[in-house]
């Protein structure tokens, strides 16, 4: 893939207002960024995916064809801009599903091609944690170096970030993500796809403390969240056959102290993380980030850490195109772009 790096001095001045395209999961998302602000965030989620407990990737990259053309239009339109004022096109390359990656990378290198501007990819992960950095009205970014525990559907990562690029993943799951966890119960459960927010929604009236399940202890900064799964499917079997209305009767307190043992699992390695590299600056990110135990513990643990806590607004935790045009909005300073060449990458790293 051929990669530019364009001095761009000339622009000094002049706005830049990026277009930012999502498209790796079961969100299409189109965002205008100016100089750092954003201006739009439309975001189109895919019910399609409901009925079947978890996200079919052939109808998501159907779903992607259909939407992005309306949703770029929409996040245009709303910003109050006009095509020609843009001044570059960023779009996730990955991870994510292949087939919904390559909706959102043609439209984006065939915007940038007809419209003659810079075309910038982006990473999906670094992008969730580089949305701290979207503008706000209190002027509060986290300072490098920081640690951000990334938590999504797809991936449970505990990475250093040393600077706007560069980023360290000191530990990640082995299997399960954290967002995964919380589905994958919830299908258990026989709630919908996505079940993390019922099961936030049904823990907030539960006991956390009413059933135990096992919390996994790997060495170093790693997860593992597949174990708890199991657990769940097997404890709900053996109360169900005692009783067939046990989900009924506790489903508050079964998503409560399953949500608590996620959410320990979770504080345990950051915990270890921030005090073996002393670090200050602590953020979440991603989908799972949305969680309110998640995003109270991070405010009572950091208050007794010392720590200056980042908890993204709701808006910028699940899938969204601001978080792309953010991460293109720098990499657009740097003048690093790419060519028509580019390809997306279900499993690109960072
Ligand atoms: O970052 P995201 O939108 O997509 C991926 O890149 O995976 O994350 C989606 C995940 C899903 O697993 C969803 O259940 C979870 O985030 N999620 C939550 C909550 N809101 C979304 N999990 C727990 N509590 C929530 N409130
Ligand atoms: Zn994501």
């Amino acid at each position: 893939m051929a990669k530019f790096f364009i001095k761009i001095n000339h622009l000094s001045g002049s706005d830049i207002i990026i277009l930012g395209i999502e498209s790796s999961c079961d969100d299409t998302s189109a965002a205008i960024l100016k100089n750092g602000t954003i201006l739009s965030n439309i975001v189109a989620g895919q019910k399609v995916h409901e009925k079947f407990g978890g996200v079919v990737p052939e109808l998501a990259s159907r779903a992607h064809q259909q939407n992005i053309i309306p949703v770029v239009d929409a996040a245009i339109k709303e910003a109050g801009i006009q095509k020609k004022d843009i001044s570059g096109v960023a779009f996730t390359r990955g991870p994510g599903l292949l087939g919904s990656l390559i909706v959102g990378t043609s439209f984006a290198k065939s915007f940038a091609l007809a419209l003659d501007i810079p075309l910038i990819d982006v990473n999906h992960m670094q992008a969730h944690i580089l949305a701290h950095f979207i503008k706000n009205a209190e002027e509060r970014y986290p300072a490098f170096p920081f640690i951000c525990m990334t938590v999504s559907g797809g991936h449970t990562q505990i990475v250093l970030v040393k600077d706007y690029f560069t980023m360290e993943i000191l530990g990640q799951t082995i299997d399960d993500a954290a967002g995964e966890a919380f589905d994958k119960a919830a299908k258990i459960l026989g709630l919908p796809y996505p079940g993390g927010p019922l099961i936030d929604k049904y823990a907030k009236l539960g006991d956390p403390k009413k059933f135990a399940f096992p919390i996994s202890n790997l060495p170093g900064y790693n997860f593992s969240f597949s174990g708890l799964k199991t657990s769940i499917l097997y404890f709900l079997k053996k109360e169900m056959q005692k009783d067939a209305t046990f989900i009924d009767k506790n489903l508050n307190d079964i998503c409560a102290s399953y949500q608590d043992t996620i959410i320990r699992s979770l504080f345990k390695k950051l915990l270890k993380a921030t005090r073996e590299f002393g670090v200050k600056d602590v953020a979440i990110a991603g989908g799972v980030s949305a969680n309110s135990q998640l995003r109270s513990e991070l405010e009572r643990i950091g208050k007794e850490e010392n720590w200056r806590t980042f908890i993204p607004k709701f808006e910028f935790c699940t899938d969204n195109a601001a978080m792309i045009a953010i991460g293109g909005y720098y990499k657009f300073l740097n003048g690093e772009f790419v060519g028509q060449d580019v390809v997306a990458d279900a499993r690109l790293k960072f």
